[in-house]
């Protein structure tokens, strides 16, 4: 079976088994058969943060459990489980019509509920971290569904237990999210605040985010893409200090111990954006994007990833971190991992 239509970069690697589940049971089911094969087991939800390069073999699962269920209500906040083959955005778009309020931030983001938590999905100061409470999973050798509780997850930056340690371990089922019922909200990113007025509302602060997504990142409807290509690096003050005197320009934020720069800034000033070669480009309104136009396989969008990785190490001195999930998974052998 082609991948194509399962990954937003539409790279057409194939799956040796495949199976797409609705329910639970379902997905008990797959998951044994695979299991008395002996065969690996990926799980793809919307598969708008993966990067395929190359064909995957043993059994591809695509997720989509649905439903969206309301475990607990007080005075202050509601609790929601909702199963992890859920539209992310269709949830977003649910809870702002409700008056909930924790995830109007994160409207647009392409990709499923069950997605979320793996890398920790965030945009306009808000990560989904700040809003779950414990995440249902299937731990794929015992067959036993679980929840695990937020904290011990891993979330960071871009980053969870999920992406690492655990990845290949546990499929998510459900997640469980705490959003409030008195309105809060998190202006505090540049932009956001610029482009709201002086009435701020739940249903404004929705609108204003999709306006701002829209004007700069590419529907992967229309143009293929991942959304963001790496990460956003994180440098030592003393690192900051140094590139400040060389690019007076440069576009950072305080972060942690030291800080975040704007990788689609050093990718930009870098001359970037709106490359187009191969089939594959940077695209032209966010230099942190990389888009397909035509390619079939990752190639040259890998070959793309080293050259802006080189322009900007020669640069500023600073590594980009790819963000995207790699597929198949790179094996550690375990003598590379002793
Ligand atoms: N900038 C440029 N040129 C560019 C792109 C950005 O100069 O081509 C500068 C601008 O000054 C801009 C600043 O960089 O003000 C930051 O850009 P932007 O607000 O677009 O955000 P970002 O840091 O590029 C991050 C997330 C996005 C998220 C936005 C908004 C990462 C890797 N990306 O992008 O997440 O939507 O902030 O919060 O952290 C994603 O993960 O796929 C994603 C789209």
């Amino acid at each position: 079976v082609s991948l194509s239509p399962f990954n937003t970069f539409r790279f057409a690697s194939k799956a040796q088994f495949f199976a797409q589940v609705e329910h639970l049971g379902a997905l008990l089911e797959v998951v044994a058969w695979a299991q008395a094969q002996q065969l690996p087991i990926t799980v793809i939800g919307g598969g708008s943060n993966l990067l395929l390069c190359g064909d995957i073999a043993g059994l591809v699962i695509i997720n989509q459990l649905s439903g969206v269920r309301l475990t607990a209500e007080d005075d202050d906040s509601v609790s929601l489980s909702v199963a992890a083959g859920e539209h992310w955005h269709s949830l977003v778009e649910h809870c702002v019509q409700q008056s909930w309020y924790g995830i109007e931030n994160l409207a647009l983001i392409p990709g499923t509920v069950g997605a979320a938590p793996v890398q920790n999905i965030g945009a306009y100061g808000v990560e989904v971290k700040d809003v779950i409470e414990r995440v249902q999973v299937l731990a794929i050798d015992t067959g036993e569904v679980k929840w695990l509780a937020a904290q011990d997850c891993g979330f960071a930056y871009r980053d969870s237990h999920f992406k690492g340690k655990w990845q290949g371990r546990y499929i998510i089922t459900e997640v469980e999210l705490r959003l409030s019922k008195r309105p809060a909200f998190v202006l505090n990113y540049g932009g956001l605040k610029n482009h709201i007025g002086p009435e701020v509302s739940l249903a404004g602060v929705f609108e204003t985010v999709c306006a701002v997504r829209r004007s700069k990142l590419p529907d992967p409807k229309e143009l293929a893409n991942a959304g963001s290509f790496f990460k956003n690096p994180v440098v030592s003050v003393k690192v900051h200090e140094d590139l400040l005197q060389r690019f007076p320009d440069l576009v950072s934020f305080p972060f942690g111990e030291g800080y975040k720069l704007a990788a689609g800034w050093l990718i930009d000033q870098a001359g970037w954006k709106g490359y187009r070669d191969k089939g594959v480009g940077v695209y032209k309104k966010q230099a942190l994007v990389l888009v397909n136009y035509t390619a079939l396989q990752a190639s040259p969008l890998l070959e793309l990833e080293a050259l802006i990785q080189q322009s900007v190490f020669e640069r500023y001195g600073v590594q980009l971190e790819r963000e995207p999930v790699e597929l198949p998974a790179r094996v550690v052998s375990k003598e590379a991992e002793s």
